[in-house]
């Protein structure tokens, strides 16, 4: 009995780990594995933009709910949008451990399909290759006046209102 219960538990933990191999290896080809923004980084870079009460904050591709979380405390409404189910899952419990369930709203969404031009504010940690085709659509889709902040990997053509160097973040306003 004991080994059967064992042998139930084993076979289920096997499986949660490879669905976790699978959704991280498929978010390669979407955009970007989970690799999660700094804490430091992610606080300085707002306070650089022009959030505040009820602007529209998007996160592309949202992770554990850490931007949103920074972005819903400094007043905004933020939508995450993340296709890996752990990590929608557990920014979901992040959010609700913050209390801020009425600011941040996380849709299990590719970010392709993101109405961008309700967006005020944009924040993209991706790989290059999708920031580039991301920066084409933004620069049809985008309101005049939004801004965009991309961490690690600039926009090709874009010119950066600011740019932390060390940090490797970007801040673009939508001309
Ligand atoms: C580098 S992480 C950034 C996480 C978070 N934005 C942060 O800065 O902490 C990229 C995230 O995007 C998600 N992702 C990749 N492609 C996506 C897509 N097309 N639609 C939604 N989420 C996507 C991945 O699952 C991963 O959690």
């Amino acid at each position: 009995m004991l080994n059967t219960i064992g042998l139930i538990l084993l076979f289920s933990i096997l499986f949660l780990v490879l669905l976790f191999v699978f959704f991280s290896f498929r978010a390669y080809f979407f955009g970007a594995p989970f690799v999660p923004s700094n804490y430091g980084v992610i606080k300085k870079v707002l306070d650089y933009t022009d959030i505040k009460e009820g602007s529209v904050f998007f996160d592309l591709g949202s992770g554990d709910g850490r931007v949103l979380l920074e972005a819903a405390k400094k007043g905004a409404l933020a939508i995450g949008y993340e296709l890996n189910p752990f990590w929608f899952f557990i920014s979901k419990i992040n959010v609700l451990l913050h209390g801020l369930n009425d600011k941040v709203t996380v849709k299990r969404e590719n970010f392709m399909q993101a109405p961008f031009s309700e967006a005020d504010i944009l924040y993209l940690y991706l790989f290059p290759e999708k920031i580039a085709q991301i920066e084409q659509m933004l620069q049809k889709k985008l309101k005049k006046g939004a801004q965009v902040i991309t961490y690690r990997f600039p926009f090709l053509n874009w010119k950066e209102r600011k740019k932390f160097e060390k940090e490797k973040v970007f801040l673009y306003v939508k001309e």
